[in-house]
């Protein structure tokens, strides 16, 4: 069985998009087959990938399909969803009928936030439904939070702070060790260049990586996966 990873959060422009090309990227170089299902209506995810295809530019072991609703992605991983090691679904930056199926299929559910109140609301209730799905399936998908887009201005400010008592004390879901700092490789991804472990290693890139390394070392210790040999589970 593939291992299923959705980014949520209902506050949109957290970094869901983003932080998923980067893992997905990094998972096809560690010899894994990855799927990402975009269900964003704006098609961010399709788009980027199009691009990629126009520039040659594609991930190996990567492959991209828009499916919108509910139904049509259930129906996709029945027929297709063995055929990979990990399904990575990317959702709508609102609140919207499909999260509830999205935490049905997944091992885990990451929500990004940026530091602002909104955002860690949205990752709050999307823990909430996380628990919610588990009680009622009987499943124990898992629920991360991933700070994104940290930089030294934000980490100065009273809110970044608080993030952590009210994430793991308060809230009680896991906080991502890792941060995701704000990196202009992540915006240039987007034009359709590939993943970030595409991209020539300059200086830049390879501490973008070495982030990207460790976010996706979290998720196999989380998951309880082998990160190293690749080829499934
Ligand atoms: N770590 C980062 N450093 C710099 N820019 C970033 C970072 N993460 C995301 N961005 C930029 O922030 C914007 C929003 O990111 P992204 O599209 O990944 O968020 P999203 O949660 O998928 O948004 P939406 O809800 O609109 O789908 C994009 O322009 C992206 O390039
Ligand atoms: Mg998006």
């Amino acid at each position: 069985m593939p291992t299923v990873i959705s980014a949520i959060n209902g506050k949109g422009g957290a970094g869901k998009t983003t932080a998923l090309i980067n893992i997905a990227g990094e998972y096809a170089l560690r010899g894994r087959t990855v799927a990402m299902i975009d269900m964003d209506a704006r098609s961010n995810l399709t788009k980027w990938w199009s691009d990629c295809r126009e520039k040659e530019a594609q991930a190996e072991r990567v492959d991209v399909v828009g499916h919108k609703t509910a139904r049509a992605v259930g129906t996709y991983l029945d027929r297709a969803g063995s055929g990979f090691d990990c399904i990575l679904i990317d959702t709508p930056g609102e609140d919207t009928a499909i999260v509830d199926p999205v935490i049905g299929w997944s091992d885990l559910v990451i929500s990004p936030i940026q530091a602002s109140k909104r955002e860690v609301l949205g990752a709050i209730d999307c823990f909430e439904s996380v628990l919610r799905v588990n009680e009622a399936l009987g499943r124990g998908c898992l629920h991360g939070v991933l700070r994104t887009r940290v930089s030294l201005t934000v980490r100065h400010t009273e809110l970044y702070r608080k993030i952590r008592p009210i994430i793991e004390d308060k809230v009680g879901t896991y906080l991502f060790r890792t941060e995701v700092m704000e990196r202009n490789v992540y915006k240039d991804i987007q034009n359709g260049i590939g993943t970030l472990q595409m991209q020539e290693l300059t200086e830049a890139i390879a501490k973008a990586r070495r982030e990207t390394q460790s976010v996706v070392e979290e998720i196999d210790e989380l998951l309880g996966t082998d990160g190293e040999t690749g080829g499934g589970r």
